[in-house]
């Protein structure tokens, strides 16, 4: 009897002193005062691919964390492999207080297209096969023998391809014949 009237007095001047602290925390909202603003330094992504990139910074106060699009905080500002689009980035101080600001990634215009990495083993795997050694008997005469040769002729390459005259022997993906679209589309460089 006596111990039990003890721990309800304990826990009943516990309690109010809990209800105090969270009375005076009220009053004192850290955020109240606390003004935070972002910015970012955007990397536009090019259609169809997620390689754009928001570097998002806060100021107004310290400690910042970042999330994106209400993911997972994280240190860095920087959340990158994004398609174009709209995004909503949060910062949050050490004191929890947040703010959220939307960003756009922009839509680049120009396909990238990597003549190295996309272009030049359609050729070398698909064509060379007849047009490495053009201009000698028996080989048809467009050149592709080099990139240079292949820029060259990079309109009719794309007419051919996409007409599914060429190549005459075997086939092309989809996915290899956009490319080539892509590539004529940028200008057809050979330095990427
Ligand atoms: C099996 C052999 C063979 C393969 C493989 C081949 N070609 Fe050809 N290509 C030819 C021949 C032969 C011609 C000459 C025209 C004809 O007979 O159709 C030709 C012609 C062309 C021409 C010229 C068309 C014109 O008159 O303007 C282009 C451009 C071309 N090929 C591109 C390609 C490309 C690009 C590839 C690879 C994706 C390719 N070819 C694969 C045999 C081939």
């Amino acid at each position: 009897m006596r111990t039990s009237l003890y721990a309800t007095n304990v826990l009943l001047s516990l309690t109010l002193w809990m209800t105090a602290c969270s009375e005076d925390d009220a009053g004192m909202d850290p955020c109240a005062s606390t003004s935070i603003s972002l910015s970012a330094n955007i990397t536009g992504a090019h259609e169809g691919e997620n390689d754009g990139s928001i570097a998002a910074s806060a100021s107004g106060s310290q400690g910042f964390t970042f999330s994106l699009a209400g993911g997972d905080f994280q240190s860095s500002g920087t959340f990158s492999g994004l398609a174009a689009g709209t995004y909503t980035i949060t910062a949050k101080d050490q004191n929890d207080c947040t703010a959220q600001q939307t960003f756009t990634v922009p839509e680049l215009s120009t396909p990238n297209v990597s003549y190295n990495a996309e272009i030049r083993p359609i050729i070398e795997n698909v064509c060379w096969n007849c047009h490495k050694q053009a201009g000698q008997a028996g080989f048809p005469h467009a050149d592709l023998s080099t990139p240079e040769k292949v820029q060259e002729n990079a309109t009719r390459i794309n007419t051919e391809v996409q007409a599914g005259r060429m190549p005459k022997v075997g086939n092309l993906t989809s996915a290899e014949k956009s490319a080539i679209a892509a590539w004529v589309a940028a200008g057809a460089p050979i330095d990427n």
